[in-house]
């Protein structure tokens, strides 16, 4: 039966709500799933956490439409990372597929960031990434921003990243009358012409979404051959 570790980092619950519907998912699949979450040694204060994100915020417009620029910013920026407690599973070498999951913090979680320095045994493992946020499913603003610094640091570490899937938790820790969420509820009828919720874990795309990622990563009527591959 194939091993599958599904390990994340939640702060406020919704990444660990996902990683809890995966598991049950890849479960019915038929694989052998152990997990992990991340816990962080202390926990920031909230409005410490945007400020290693700041720089990349006077250059936001031309992030957003400059392919070019993308690509240097992400070998460039600061990746802050964050001090994490002793791992249960430090070693992952004993996983045909390793499940990894992570906020959106503008770019991968910073326990996340540490996690991927620390965790050991991900050369040559399949990995795939995980993530939840606010907004709706972006191509360049909320998917491009997170998963290209994320997986180019599997790649680094010998990992082959197989496939990733994120949904909305509509929920965003700023500012202080839901304006956050409010926008990227705007934002989702503007670019999607549906309304945010659907791309949630209770929505119609949120769902199709998890099934998709899960038929990928562990697909129903495979051999453990298949799985492994
Ligand atoms: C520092 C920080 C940066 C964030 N950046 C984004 C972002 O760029 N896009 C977005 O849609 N949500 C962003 N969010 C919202 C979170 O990604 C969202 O609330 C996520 O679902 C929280 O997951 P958790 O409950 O597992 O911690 C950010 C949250 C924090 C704390």
């Amino acid at each position: 039966m194939p091993r599958v570790l599904i390990v994340h980092y939640s702060r406020t619950g919704h990444t660990a709500r996902l990683a809890e519907v995966l598991a049950a998912e890849i479960r019915l699949r038929g694989c052998d799933v152990d997990t992990e979450a991340i816990r962080v040694e202390r926990d920031w204060n909230r409005w410490l956490l945007p400020l290693p994100l700041l720089p990349l915020l006077p250059l936001l417009p031309v992030y957003l439409t400059s392919a070019r620029f993308r690509r240097v910013w992400h070998r460039i920026y600061h990746q802050q990372e964050q001090a994490i407690r002793p791992l249960a599973i430090p070693d992952v070498s004993a996983y045909d597929l390793v499940l990894l999951g992570t906020p959106k913090w503008l770019y991968l979680s910073f326990p996340v960031a540490r996690w991927l320095t620390t965790a050991v045994g991900l050369e040559g493992r399949r990995v795939a990434p995980f993530a939840t946020f606010c907004g709706p499913p972006l191509k360049v603003f909320e998917m491009e921003m997170l998963f290209e610094p994320l997986e180019s640091r599997l790649r680094a570490r010998g990992a082959t990243v197989v496939d990733r899937m994120a949904v909305s938790s509509n929920y965003h820790p700023y500012f202080f009358f839901g304006e956050m969420e409010r926008l990227f509820r705007f934002v989702s009828r503007m670019a999607f012409k549906r309304p945010l919720i659907d791309f949630t874990l209770d929505g119609a795309a949120g769902q199709a979404e998890v099934r998709r990622f899960c038929d990928v990563v562990c697909p129903r009527n495979r051999t453990d051959q298949a799985c492994k591959k």
